[in-house]
């Protein structure tokens, strides 16, 4: 038998079920853990991993906007269970080497994706391996487990057990009939052993009493709908074992040799390890907030609570759950061979373009469908054109020989309530006034988006504000404007300073989606580092009266064009070919 701490054991104080956490009442020295799920090894990452790490890199930033942390965000790779044994074999190596591979492969790609993960875990380091079987302990102790003959069906591709009414039949390739699991498609195999069962019957009301007292604690809204019904199910006991003789790749049950701890028993404690359990984990637990898709919300929103409340600990404060990427409208997969490879999306459309796309594009509420063409419009329109060209126009040296960030003048644009009355508001016109109050409410704005995990809004409402901004800068053509002439000098140099200040705010704003491209922006206005938080986002503020920090400042060299246009693929077929200069 295996020592484990005598604290395993033991009920630590109840606490009250957290209230769901809400980024306006988060002040300074708020603590949050965000996860994304972790990945398994059985095949290399594709854009639809891509993107869950994504979502949770992109509320790490966002949150770290709003003062320096304590924060963290935790990924990794679930690499025990049947699936990746069979991987291994079927790749004729050993699970060991298949994982440290595949494992490298997903750290690599989320490293080069600039997703700011503080840890990664490995379900097969030491740490966690003794915090699964700590936590297994805690589960026995409080009488919460069995040992029962499993009878059913299981699916080794989803790892999961599956009863009667969740299976249906459908031919295989060469035509055999064969069951299925209803949901994700994959073969079911029926299973009989003596196996561990968890009571999870005994929390069916304790979860759907969490649910009631908590309704934003699933988002968005219709998956919260959907765990409620499943509440209004049975909940069976759950086999949370398997015979070592089938499954050797895992982690034993602590003084039961012929015994393996079920993979997803062992994948979700992983949010238990990276927060320091057993030892140290009461300084971050129950701050987690997991990102995960929509085919493991049970298992997030049922299973893990559950489990949870068993062992006497809080369940999580937050599950944010996202849908599906397609390809060309169809489900990616291996046999169909339209796998999108994230590495080579980003040698074609760039870091922070293939960023950007997904998190534009990607609306957690239902599936979305990628193809190569979308992602050149969209990011050739928004970022290239309606961004960097902004920039680019602003900044110019004939525009702005100087090189500095101009003074703003209160005569040519003032304060004004009747904003119709051009007499009273100098040069600045009716549109004028709304594109200073879009982009005053444009932080907040993005800030709730972000909080109701609706990043896509965000995204959107930052991208009407930059067209609202090419408006303006259109409307009053600038280059016109004649530098010897004092008065037109003013006026030009306010529409300069209204422009830079909306590009200021913008760059600000869209640092957790685009990082690189957000401070190539931000380091040509010359804002300092120290100078680009949620406490700066002030918009205009010689407008509304106050001193502006940047007025009279250089601006930082200009390195380019703000963001490369990206060829169509017709275009660099041509290209290639010298048809087209
Ligand atoms: N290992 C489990 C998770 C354990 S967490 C304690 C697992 N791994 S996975 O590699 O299959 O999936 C990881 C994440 O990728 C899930 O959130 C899943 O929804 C997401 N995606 C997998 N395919 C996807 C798409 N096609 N589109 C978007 N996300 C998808 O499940």
């Amino acid at each position: 038998m295996l020592s484990l701490p005598a604290r395993c054991l033991l009920r630590p104080p109840r606490r009250p079920l957290p209230a769901p956490f809400r980024w306006g009442s988060s002040g300074p020295g708020r603590r949050w853990l965000l996860s994304t799920p972790i990945f398994y090894v059985n095949g290399p990452p594709h854009i639809g991993h891509l993107y869950s790490a994504l979502l949770a890199d992109a509320l790490h930033r966002h949150r770290g906007l709003l003062g320096p942390g304590p924060g963290r965000l935790a990924t990794g790779t679930d690499e025990h269970g049947l699936k990746i044994q069979q991987a291994a074999a079927a790749a004729g190596t050993s699970p060991s080497e298949l994982c440290a591979h595949v494992s490298g492969l997903f750290r690599d790609l989320f490293s080069r994706a600039a997703v700011s993960f503080t840890d990664f875990i490995r379900t097969t380091e030491p740490r966690h391996h003794r915090a699964v079987q700590c936590f297994w302990a805690a589960l026995q102790g409080r009488g919460l487990l069995y040992k029962d003959f499993y009878e059913g069906w299981y699916c080794t591709p989803d790892e999961c057990f599956l009863t009667q009414g969740q299976i249906t039949e459908r031919p295989d390739a060469q035509g055999r009939p064969c069951k299925v699991s209803l949901e994700s498609g994959h073969q079911v195999h029926w299973t009989k052993e003596e196996n561990y069962m968890f009571k999870l019957s005994e929390f069916q009301e304790p979860l759907r009493k969490w649910l009631q007292g908590n309704r934003h604690v699933i988002s968005p809204e219709p998956f919260y709908q959907v765990v409620l019904r499943w509440l209004e199910e049975d909940l069976p006991d759950l086999s949370v074992s398997r015979e070592r003789s089938r499954l050797q790749w895992g982690i034993p049950v602590p003084g039961d040799s012929t015994q393996t701890i079920y993979v997803w028993v062992d994948a979700l404690v992983n949010y238990l390890t990276v927060a320091g359990y057993p030892d140290a984990h009461h300084a971050w637990w129950p701050a987690a907030h997991h990102v995960v898709g929509k085919d493991i919300l049970k298992f997030h929103a049922i299973y893990w609570p559950a489990l949870l409340m068993a062992v006497g600990l809080d369940p999580p404060e937050q599950i944010y759950v996202h849908s599906h990427w397609t390809v060309h409208g169809q489900k990616m997969s291996k046999s169909l061979g339209n796998v999108v490879d994230p590495v080579a999306c980003f040698k074609q459309y760039t870091v922070d373009g293939f960023r950007y796309f997904l998190l534009r594009q990607g609306v957690p509420e239902r599936d979305c469908d990628y193809y190569e063409e979308k992602v050149i419009k969209l990011v050739n329109s928004e970022l290239a054109d309606a961004l960097g060209g902004l920039l680019n126009r602003c900044t110019a040296p004939s525009i702005n020989p100087s090189g500095i960030y101009p003074h703003f003048s209160e005569s040519c644009f003032r304060k004004s309530s009747d904003h119709m009355d051009v007499e009273a508001s100098g040069r600045a016109l009716a549109e004028d006034y709304e594109l200073v109050a879009s982009v005053d409410r444009l932080p907040l704005q993005v800030t709730d988006y972000f909080e109701h995990f609706q990043i896509y809004k965000a995204l959107e409402s930052v991208v009407a504000c930059v067209r609202q901004t090419n408006g303006f800068f259109q409307r009053h053509t600038p280059w016109k404007l004649c530098r010897d002439n004092p008065a037109e000098k003013c006026w030009l140099n306010t529409v300069l300073h209204v422009t830079l200040e909306c590009l200021r705010i913008y760059g600000i704003l869209l640092q957790p989606v685009i990082p690189a491209t957000a401070d190539k922006l931000l380091s040509r206005l010359g804002i300092k580092l120290e100078e680009r938080a949620f406490t700066d986002l002030t918009f205009l503020p010689r407008y509304h009266g106050k001193p502006c920090p940047f007025e009279g400042r250089r601006l930082g060299p200009d390195t380019g064009a703000l963001f490369p246009r990206l060829e169509t693929p017709r275009r660099r077929q041509l290209e290639i070919k010298g048809l087209r200069p």
